[in-house]
């Protein structure tokens, strides 16, 4: 190859390096189920490997021993855009704030999503006033039931915190159902 030839190689191999890194995106996915090997956080997983593998940047989270409070309710948040509970919470939701795409996973519980994701969305209540960088949101589900209906109930839900999120949608679910074994 000539000089010529290679001086364009290396300005469409710098404007390639320099497309794909402005298309990489920040990716944090919250896993909820207490349990080691859980078949939701197997979703997640597989979640973030597909998406490091396209180049992006992911901040994988596990509720497993973590402590999240519920919310008190105080409305401090709306004013001073931080929870004034400092536990695992106050950080996830401080991640959250600057991350493109937000990913929860959860166990089916009682046909809902469960108890931890739902702590966890309101206690993510600083980031309804706050310049938040996500737009899109995907919610993992599993559940020991096989029916395309079961999760519906956890999709209705996480839409309810989404819908109050104005340049947030719902991107996208995933169920799998038939599982119990963790
Ligand atoms: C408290 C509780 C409630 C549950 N409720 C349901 C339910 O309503 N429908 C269902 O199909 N499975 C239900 N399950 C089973 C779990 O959804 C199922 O085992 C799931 O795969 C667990 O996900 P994980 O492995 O990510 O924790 C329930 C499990 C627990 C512990």
């Amino acid at each position: 190859m000539d000089q010529m030839g290679q001086t364009r190689e290396t300005a469409y191999r710098n404007k390639r390096m320099e497309t794909e890194e402005k298309m990489s995106k920040k990716i944090l996915i919250v896993s909820t189920s207490p349990r080691k090997g859980s078949n939701s956080e197997a979703l997640a997983l597989a979640f973030a490997d597909g998406a490091k593998e396209a180049g992006n940047e992911v901040d994988f989270i596990s509720l497993r021993g973590k402590t999240v409070n519920f919310c008190r309710g105080c409305f401090v948040c709306q004013e001073k855009l931080r929870c004034v509970i400092r536990d695992d919470a106050d950080e996830i939701c401080q991640k959250a704030l600057t991350a493109n795409v937000l990913v929860f996973a959860t166990p089916i519980y009682y046909y809902e999503m469960s108890g931890q994701l739902k702590t966890l969305l309101d206690r993510l209540n600083p980031l309804f006033p706050s310049d938040y960088a996500f737009q899109d949101i995907y919610l993992m589900t599993s559940a020991a039931e096989a029916e395309d209906s079961v999760p519906e109930r956890a999709i209705s839900g996480v839409e309810g915190w989404v819908e109050c999120f104005e340049r947030a949608r719902l991107a996208g679910t995933v169920f799998m159902g038939g599982v119990t074994e963790a």
